[in-house]
């Protein structure tokens, strides 16, 4: 962190929000550096229990975070002191949370069976919403609704990016076991051409369904993506009336779903006060109801909804996403760290660090507060990760020797039982857990060396190559486990990552539900497209200049 304790030196500066936590936090951190979490282990009998808690299916054990009892109360103080609870509710009473963009925050929502009567109006949208959601996944799924050709449907194809991708393809991954057999669902979101081509392989235009999935139908790849499915289709030999027959639209820009050519009962709504990466529980999720059906995709709603209930009414010291999130304030703000990791051992789960990606550092990767002010500390750490095993034979290098603080979530299924394999699952829990339990206790010196003459080297052989073998051990990292990886569990993970972001976008008083950020680029994009097609001069820096000189003159 930063000087917490000191104001900011100018006026648009702002320090750490709440210097007499981050004093202490400051101080204990200091302590904390000589201190081993194995000692912390040992020396509270309890330590494992007092450092879990349980909801909707999943168990996070911290015990082995760097993170003694007094920390974590003076943690809990910073979280109290910040309002963190009345905050909360605002994320269920529908505030202008996004006031950079006037609008209110409520993807909790979409999959709530009971809410606040002034929000009467969303709840009637939402429900309508559903309804027809549910009426063509039937259609499709009962072969009632054809294509062109006058035969069934056998492919969705969603083509959107982003918050309108990351989602639903996760999810659709995440949950192959529950797929419904009438139709397979795929994705495309780069608007490279060798995504749509690679996604189209081997599709037949006569039973393809696309699904344009855009917020705000301005997104340049989707677009782009969407006319080149249109081509497609019509180069196959369909006419302009197929349209209404092959493409669906996810969208708040209506207008533009129409001047495509898709009829209005093809077009589901979203709403300014749903954020994309908060989107898949909405009819950008329509994909993952393909994919599942309805009931299966209700039924992560439900899951989501139970992790929602947990947040809003556990207290603070049992409450999973609140507990994740003061972890990470206490490694970004106290220890610098700039990176986290999440590893699911899980093969379906592959995707969940991308989804994560854009959750956390598309929400909290801020650097002014509320009041615009530049902050003097840091806010989201980089997010990434990939499934255990294979991590473990590449970049868990890093993780065990490497210079880089980096506090790592395990993600484990204890009960898999919808593989035959059992004991590959097996396998795989047990290297998840002795990944956890390698960066726990290390290898000191002596027994690097010891390891090594029982190799049969010989003593000086040994010595020398002894330091090479040391890993140091005491890396944070926290499980977080259930049984089964079931659409409820699956979606009651999702809304705990999302209310973790939440926590600490309160902590650090930014906007977590704009992203300026990536306008400019964008802007500055359809500059360099114009240039290059000749259209515009565009006023580049030397650089990009050069590079569209060769492009133009080879
Ligand atoms: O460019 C970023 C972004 O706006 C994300 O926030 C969003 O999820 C994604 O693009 C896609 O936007 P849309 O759904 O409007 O196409």
């Amino acid at each position: 962190m930063g000087d917490s304790s000191a104001s900011g030196t100018q006026s648009n500066t702002a320090a750490f929000p709440y210097p007499d936590s981050a004093l202490a936090l400051n101080a204990l951190a200091a302590e904390h550096r000589d201190l081993r979490i194995e000692s912390l282990l040992e020396s509270v009998a309890a330590r494992v229990e007092q450092f879990s808690c349980t909801a909707a299916g999943w168990h996070l054990d911290y015990s082995r975070q760097l993170l003694s009892g007094a920390a974590r109360e003076a943690l809990l103080a910073l979280a109290r002191e910040s309002g963190l609870e009345s905050a909360r509710e605002g994320l269920f009473d529908g505030r202008p949370l996004n006031h950079t963009e006037g609008r209110a925050v409520l993807h909790t929502l979409l999959r709530a069976t009971s809410a606040d009567p002034a929000l009467q109006d969303e709840i009637a949208a939402v429900g309508e919403c559903r309804q027809r959601m549910a009426d063509w996944v039937e259609r499709i799924h009962s072969g009632t609704h054809r294509g062109y050709t006058n035969q069934p449907i056998s492919d969705v194809v969603n083509l959107g990016i982003g918050g309108s991708d990351l989602g639903p393809r996760m999810v659709v991954e995440a949950l192959r076991p529950y797929h419904h057999d009438a139709v397979r669902v795929h994705f495309c979101a780069n608007v490279d051409p060798d995504d749509l081509s690679a996604t189209l392989q081997g599709l037949n235009p006569a039973t393809t369904l696309f699904i344009i999935c855009s917020k705000t139908l301005k997104t340049e790849e989707t677009l782009h993506n969407a006319k080149s499915a249109r081509n497609w289709l019509l180069a196959a030999g369909a006419g302009e009336d197929a349209i209404a027959q092959h493409f669906l639209a996810v969208s708040t820009n209506l207008d533009v779903a129409r001047e495509f050519g898709i009829p209005e009962q093809n077009i589901l709504p979203m709403w300014d006060w749903v954020g994309g990466r908060y989107s898949l529980w909405s009819a950008v999720g329509w994909s993952i109801a393909f994919a599942l059906g309805t009931g299966q995709f209700e039924e992560l709603l439900a899951g989501a909804e139970k992790m929602d209930e947990h947040f809003r009414s556990a207290p603070l010291e049992q409450n999973l996403p609140v507990c994740l999130s003061l972890l990470e304030i206490w490694y970004v703000n106290f220890f610098s760290a700039q990176c986290h990791a999440v590893i699911p051992y899980h093969q379906d789960l592959a995707r969940l660090p991308s989804f994560l990606q854009q959750l956390s550092m598309e929400s909290n990767g801020k650097r002014v507060n509320h009041q615009g002010q530049t902050l003097s500390y840091a806010t989201a750490p980089v997010l990434w990760g990939d499934a255990g095993s294979n991590g473990q034979h590449s970049f868990h290098q890093l993780f065990h020797q490497g210079s880089v603080l980096c506090p790592i979530d395990f993600i484990l299924v204890s009960g898999d039982q919808s593989r035959t394999d059992t004991e590959g699952k097996q396998r795989l829990l047990a290297n998840g857990l002795s990944q956890a339990r390698a960066l726990l206790t290390g290898r000191d010196l002596e027994a690097s060396r010891q390891s090594l003459l029982q190799r049969g080297l010989d003593k000086d052989r040994a010595a020398a190559l002894a330091p090479h073998l040391v890993i140091p051990g005491n890396r944070p990292s926290s499980s977080l486990s259930c049984e089964q990886l079931t659409p409820e569990t699956l979606g009651a993970l999702l809304a705990l990552y999302e209310h973790k972001t939440f926590c600490s976008g309160h902590i650090w008083q930014i906007n977590s539900f704009d992203q300026w950020g990536v306008e400019l680029g964008k802007a500055l994009g359809a500059e360099i497209y114009a240039a290059m097609l000749g259209e515009a001069e565009g006023n580049f820096d030397a650089s990009t200049a050069a590079i569209l000189e060769k492009i133009h003159h080879g």
